[in-house]
């Protein structure tokens, strides 16, 4: 065996480590899985530990963090760090344009676009291509020494590549807590009883700005350079431009945000903020707008600034997605399975581009975990089309006769018990059809458009026709005649046979809508897809057990449990038997020869909106040709279907390696079939 020259092997491991990080973060190419990269970092620091001397300040072992800090100490930036003016509309964007032109005499040809990350200021020198020391903004002039800490943010090269960088450079950008480790952080604050951050801003600026860098590095923080600062010791000169010197910075393994964009017109970075802002929601990001600069440098100098923001740049924000509104009250709504939902009632509020006035509280122990209180203002947040939901309570402006969210001990409707069973956040009504507010709800659901699909029965009909009691359960709905209906409060009698043909025509389905339609809990539209596939009758269904029920796809021990105990309730059996009496029924289901199938074996997941085709029309074209599909992105998914405005689920396959497919791709590859 050959002695291992430890001095050569530090080094060879730092060169791997270094350049793994590169592909991932710059490159945007990961090669080594993260077990791999784990392992080399322990073998560096196994090294280092034995021989302290080979161990140096910019050593890839320094990601892990080191020895606690009592506090931070002062730096004094080499150059102010500035802030930005904002624009909040194509006007202010025109009036900008113009006086920049006016200030410098010239046209302004060409400008440099970019996201605005919400994430914190830094500042990195780099002194002969190491990293040597870096600051927060603080207040511009003076910040705070985080060097220990951005060393563990394994975007942020410890060690510049190339050689032509210049010896010493300052290096600014935004230091981001990316969707997936805020999600995380959060999970685990949650699963730990602890509060979670409210934003990813906060989480970001509360990681970085820790004594413990050990803490730090454990925050999956990013970071992406958007401008330099003093620039000493040129070899090569920088480029005359903006988006040029980006790159630069990129050569020299500094990340910088994918999304950047030269254009030439003010037009043009109206249409940069429209696109940014439609695909705001896949990035896997916060950004609060974009920023435009003049690309020249030299048009820069010439612009100046005034007061402490540049007179070539501005930032385009995007309209705020948090704003401060009142709770008023709190209802409880009923919902289909007796889920007791308390929604706030808020003192209307514009945000995220709508009025709000309500937002769900979810369960008790979100109540509790935001401490909220009635007449308490209150954060409200609205995130692209995700609904409203309280971040936070502002404690510091309660109102002296705030009130307490009494949780009702009763189920508001129809006075049956609440239960909560344990493990469930939910507390339920255990009325069941006796509810009227479940009844309505089950009603809806039997007659949406995924279930049984009954033309003209919206929600307002289906509530007017318990009320006048008219309908108990959906099974009535099939005895409902012309001259009952005709007494109905704006009912003529075109609408009203029309109802009852839509009825009829109703009747004849699938086994799996009508599964479905039943509004068992757990079972949505998928599950009873693979249900009926699996077990291709009602009654070999019913004669399951739990164990034969689990072996569908996609059905676990909790929906199986659901299911048989469903099937096992007198009540439900007669509702069934019903609906069969009156007329329902569905084609048998043919043997397919599941192994010719071109996608068996495969897992699909839809996401985003689908133009051409429904989701649930590509979920059984899909299911039809073998694929499972699921709701959920996992490493076992096979493809992802992308539609307009895909969210979470497609930035976490990207991060995962799977493969997608557009909306175009899907409609080509279902045309083959
Ligand atoms: S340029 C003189 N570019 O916005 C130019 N700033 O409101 C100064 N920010 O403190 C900054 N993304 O933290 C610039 N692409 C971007 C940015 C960006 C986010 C932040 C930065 C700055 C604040 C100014």
């Amino acid at each position: 065996m050959t002695a291992v020259n430890p001095e050569q092997r530090v080094s060879e491991l730092t060169k791997l480590l270094n350049d793994y990080n590169h592909q991932y973060y710059v490159l945007d190419n990961p090669t080594v899985p993260d077990a791999e990269y784990d392992r080399l970092m322990r073998e560096l620091q196994a090294i280092e530990g034995e021989h302290p001397q080979l161990k140096s300040a910019t050593s890839p072992s320094q990601r892990v963090g080191g020895e606690a800090l009592d506090s931070f100490s002062q730096i004094t930036h080499l150059k102010p760090m500035l802030s930005l003016d904002n624009a909040f509309n194509d006007d202010e964007m025109a009036d900008f344009v113009r006086r920049l032109e006016e200030r410098t005499g010239q046209n302004a040809e060409a400008f440099c676009c970019e996201p605005k990350l919400d994430g914190l200021a830094v500042s990195l020198l780099y002194v002969d291509g190491q990293l040597a020391r870096a600051a927060t903004r603080g207040d511009g002039q003076v910040g705070e020494d985080i060097t220990q800490n951005v060393k563990t943010i394994k975007a942020i090269p410890l060690t510049l590549r190339g050689e032509d960088y210049p010896a010493q450079i300052e290096i600014r950008g935004e230091v981001f807590m990316p969707f997936a480790a805020f999600d995380g952080l959060n999970e685990r604050a949650a699963t730990k009883g602890e509060k979670g951050f409210a934003n990813p801003r906060n989480a970001a600026a509360g990681s970085l700005r820790q004594l413990d860098s050990k803490i730090t590095a454990s925050r999956g923080l990013s970071f992406y350079a958007y401008s330099t600062g003093v620039v000493d010791g040129v070899t090569t000169p920088m480029a005359s431009t903006h988006y040029d010197q980006l790159h630069q910075l990129k050569g020299w393994g500094v990340p910088v945000c994918p999304e950047i964009k030269r254009v030439n017109s003010l037009d043009e970075m109206i249409s940069y903020y429209q696109d940014i802002l439609n695909r705001r929601s896949e990035l896997a990001y916060e950004i609060d707008g974009v920023v435009n600069k003049l690309d020249s440098i030299a048009g820069q100098d010439k612009a100046g600034f005034v007061a402490k923001a540049p007179r070539w740049a501005i930032a385009y924000k995007f309209p705020a997605q948090e704003e401060i509104t009142t709770l008023l009250d709190v209802d409880f709504q009923v919902g289909r399975t007796g889920s007791i939902t308390p929604v706030a009632r808020l003192e209307p509020v514009f945000v995220g581009g709508v009025t709000v006035s309500n937002a769900t509280l979810h369960n008790k122990d979100e109540i509790e975990r935001l401490g909220v209180k009635i007449g308490d203002k209150v954060v409200i947040r609205r995130a692209g089309d995700v609904i409203p939901q309280i971040v936070s309570a502002v404690e510091a402006q309660r109102p002296d006769d705030a009130k307490d969210i009494e949780f009702p001990e009763s189920c508001p409707v129809c006075d049956s018990e609440i239960e909560r069973l344990e493990g469930e956040a939910v507390a339920r009504c255990v009325g069941g059809l006796v509810c009227g507010a479940q009844r309505k709800e089950a009603i809806k659901h039997f007659a949406s458009r995924k279930a049984l699909d009954v033309d003209g029965l919206g929600d307002k009909l289906v509530e007017q026709l318990v009320d006048e009691d008219m309908i108990q359960a959906p099974s009535d709905l099939f005895n409902l005649t012309l001259p009952q209906l005709l007494n109905l409060e704006r009912m003529g009698e075109k609408k009203a046979q029309k109802l009852l043909d839509a009825l009829e025509a109703s009747k004849s389905t699938t086994l799996a809508k009508f599964l479905y339609s039943l509004g068992i809990r757990e079972v949505g539209e998928a599950t009873a897809s693979n249900l009926a596939q699996h077990f291709k009758t009602l009654d070999a269904i019913k004669a399951a057990s739990v164990s034969r029920l689990t072996d569908v796809d996609d059905v676990g021990e909790i929906v199986a449990k659901h299911l048989y105990y469903f099937l096992r309730k007198d009540n439900n059996l007669e509702v069934i038997d019903s609906l069969l009496a009156s007329g329902i029924h569905w084609p048998e289901i043919e043997e397919k020869d599941e192994a010719a199938l071109p996608l068996v074996g495969q897992t699909w997941v839809i996401t985003g909106t689908l133009h051409s085709m429904g989701r649930s029309e590509a979920k059984e074209r899909i299911a039809a040709l073998g694929a499972k599909v699921a709701g959920s992105v996992s490493a076992k998914t096979t493809m992802l279907v992308a539609g307009e405005k895909a969210g979470s689920k497609l930035t976490k396959a990207q991060d995962l390696g799977i493969k997608t497919m557009d909306e175009d791709g899907l409609t080509a590859f279902l045309a083959q079939f």
